[in-house]
């Protein structure tokens, strides 16, 4: 094992700044992973900018990252598994470095056949969408609408959708040319926001009932229109707020219809319960994923110690899917 490692801090301007630092130890119940690749989160780069002094930040300096994928390196007290040399990915502060110190419940298995390039761009997405879905009480057969589908994590939730057996799938994309991409993922009808009506048209394509289950991840006025395409007692669960997090809704949609609404932010989940929810969904989707049923898009992938143009592609909002770096 190295003493030092390479690092990427935030803090000092508008991109991170590779640093040589002290190979952490695990303590307690905690397993130090060998990484062999990270991905991005849009968290990332809204980190990077409330911490750049240079354009008004607090110039607060921080270790940056959140996903990953590698090798079991070192466990500590009290941890049975993972063992030393298995394949893990996971989610935990701080992972944008050679090594990261993780909660061994903050992680699981990489399913067989994933490379770790695939493994990195996927514990967010699986565990906030199959986690959502289950906050909505999800049952096979149910049908699902979600919105913001062509997102990285939305795709994620179509194609886990299809896996544990949705009824009808509807997805949102503002942009019709992403039609294909969201049939490839398992949608069965794409509403394309801005040229349909998306209450009309998940009420047109439900026989006028609405859809069980809704996956939000825009927020704004789709949120308040996701209300009125919701089925009698069924579920919206809000995800994300890719358009804004402000919404006026109609509380006689929400009322008339016993619906059940729901907001998950797994970013600020207690330890244990984050580690139920990761766990839930590597068991339930673990086999979809070994046979190449549920995969991150990847967009592109970049080195460890050359992230800048990773950041700056995640903030031109061109990505379509994951950015990744790989971790020499
Ligand atoms: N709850 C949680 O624990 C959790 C965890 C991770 C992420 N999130 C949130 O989930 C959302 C998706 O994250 P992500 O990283 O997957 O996003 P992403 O990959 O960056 O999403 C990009 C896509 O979102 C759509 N989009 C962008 N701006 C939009 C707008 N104003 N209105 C409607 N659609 C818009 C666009 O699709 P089209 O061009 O096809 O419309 C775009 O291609 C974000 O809000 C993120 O903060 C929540």
């Amino acid at each position: 094992m190295p003493e030092t490692m390479t690092a990427l801090f935030g803090g000092s301007g508008p991109h991170w700044t590779v640093r040589r630092v002290p190979v952490p130890q695990p303590g307690p119940g905690q397993i130090l992973v060998r990484n062999r690749a990270v991905a991005l989160n849009n968290a990332d780069v809204s980190m990077l900018a409330d911490a750049d002094p240079t354009s008004g930040g607090t110039g607060k300096e921080y270790r940056a990252g959140y996903e990953f994928a590698g090798d079991v390196a070192a466990v500590g007290d009290g941890v049975d598994t993972p063992a030393v040399g298995d394949r893990v990915m996971g989610t935990t502060p701080e992972s944008f470095a050679q090594y990261v110190l993780a909660d061994h419940r903050h992680m699981v298995p990489i399913p067989a056949d994933l490379g770790y390039e695939d493994a990195s761009a996927l514990p967010t997405g699986l565990l906030t969408e199959h986690g959502a879905m289950m906050t909505g009480g999800f049952e096979k057969g149910q049908s699902v609408l979600i919105t913001g589908a062509t997102s990285s994590i939305g795709l994620i939730g179509v194609q886990i959708a299809r896996a544990l057996g949705a009824g009808q799938i509807i997805a949102t994309t503002r942009s019709a040319g992403k039609r294909d991409l969201l049939g490839r993922a398992g949608a069965d009808i794409v509403v394309v926001t801005g040229e349909q009506d998306l209450t009309h048209a998940v009420l047109d394509a439900t026989g006028g009932e609405g859809v069980d289950l809704v996956l939000d991840h825009v927020g704004g006025q789709t949120f308040a229109d996701c209300l009125p395409a919701t089925r009698v007692d069924g579920s919206v669960v809000n995800i994300g707020r890719l358009d804004k997090a402000e919404s006026t809704i109609d509380i006689d949609a929400l009322s008339y219809r016993h619906l059940r609404v729901f907001g998950v932010s797994f970013g600020f989940t207690r330890a244990a319960e984050l580690g139920a929810v990761l766990s839930a969904a590597a068991a339930q989707v673990g086999p979809a994923i070994s046979e190449g049923r549920v995969r991150a898009l990847r967009d592109s992938t970049f080195g460890l110690e050359n992230a800048a143009p990773a950041a700056e592609r995640l903030r031109s909002h061109q990505a379509h899917g994951k950015i990744v770096l790989t971790v020499a």
